[in-house]
């Protein structure tokens, strides 16, 4: 790559984490869409790329397109299954049309914290759920972590009858609208690229989301400020084709797995850091952040945690009872 071109590059926003695959590599792409800066996700997309670059070098190469720069949650599983990309990691809650499996990573209060995930998608049930998609073309590879939601209005967030009436932007999940309407509120589901201006303009008044989003997507900016909720779980499923996966010859599909394994190990271990820098990102830039009492928690999870009702015969009271035992 020459100087301007380089220049052209990143004055344009510079997608790839790493471009220039030599010929005769496996190019690899890997579409997600977040920022790359004190985000979970997009450090360890960057941190994997960069090991694969190096070290399969010669064999395979990889591209990552952060930031929805090549498609939104809604095209990417679509597009995996067609070839067009090889690795994404939607949340979980983007699985909906493919399982309900995961339904239960979305239900309220379900975990205490990121290690009670962490512990239940390392159990055997957990382990399974990544291969419950295979008949579908989908194989899940890794389970990330980003961290525990909060929920942000464009008012004041004490009690849940807070939100009575306010618009809210939800991923497509079943689980989180009958969230937002035993809340009250009227969910709107809605892609992360579009979220700031939705609420910039009101479309929207609100929204939930992890610290490492409401820092990176900048929603503090366009919000009168964040309530630490904790209400629920936003994780990743790093996920790759069946088919795609089998086409490779087995050497590289062996190292490619190795170095996802040891990227997921190290940088989940790394989460409750990049969750706390960028909670402390948002107050250094002027963000409000709002802690709940006790009991005013409480009210929340009694207006809440009845959702669980709606959905516990789909989930398997077994599977509740599995990821209840990690809560200690
Ligand atoms: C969202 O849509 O809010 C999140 O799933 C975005 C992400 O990937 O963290």
């Amino acid at each position: 790559t020459t100087m301007t071109a380089m220049a052209v590059a990143l004055s344009a926003g510079a997608a790839l984490a790493s471009s220039g695959c030599d010929d005769g590599e496996i190019v690899i792409k890997f579409a997600h869409v977040t920022n790359t800066d004190k985000h979970p996700k997009g450090i360890a997309a960057s941190l994997f790329a960069d090991r694969v670059n190096n070290e399969m070098d010669g064999k395979a190469c990889m591209e990552v397109y952060p930031n929805s720069t090549l498609y939104d949650d809604d095209q990417v599983l679509e597009a995996m299954l067609q070839g067009d990309v090889q690795f994404a990691a939607p949340s979980l809650s983007k699985f909906e049309t493919f399982t309900k499996q995961f339904q239960i990573f979305d239900l309220p209060f379900m975990f205490r914290d990121i290690e009670a995930v962490d512990g239940f998608q390392n159990s055997e049930t957990g382990q399974k759920m990544k291969e419950s998609m295979v008949r579908r073309g989908l194989l899940g590879m890794e389970f990330w972590h980003n961290g525990l939601k909060q929920m942000s209005a464009n008012k004041p967030l004490t009690l849940p009858e807070d939100m009575q009436g306010l618009k809210i932007r939800v991923q497509p999940s079943d689980v989180i609208v009958a969230q937002m309407e035993a809340l009250g509120a009227s969910p709107q589901p809605m892609a992360f690229a579009e979220v700031y201006g939705a609420l910039q303009t009101g479309v929207v008044d609100g929204q939930e989301n992890t610290w490492s989003n409401i820092y990176g997507q900048k929603f503090y900016e366009v919000q009168d400020g964040t309530t630490e909720t904790n209400h629920g779980v936003l994780d990743y499923l790093v996920v790759t084709s069946v088919d795609w996966m089998d086409s490779l010859p087995e050497d590289v599909r062996t190292q490619l797995s190795t170095i996802l394994n040891e990227v997921t190990v190290e940088r989940n271990a790394a989460v409750n850091q990049v969750d706390a820098e960028a909670r402390q990102s948002i107050l250094d830039a002027g963000g409000v952040i709002r802690e709940l009492t006790d009991e005013q928690r409480q009210a929340w999870v009694d207006a809440m945690k009845p959702v669980w009702n709606q959905f516990a015969e789909g989930v398997g009271q077994d599977n509740i009872d599995v990821a209840q035992s990690f809560n200690g």
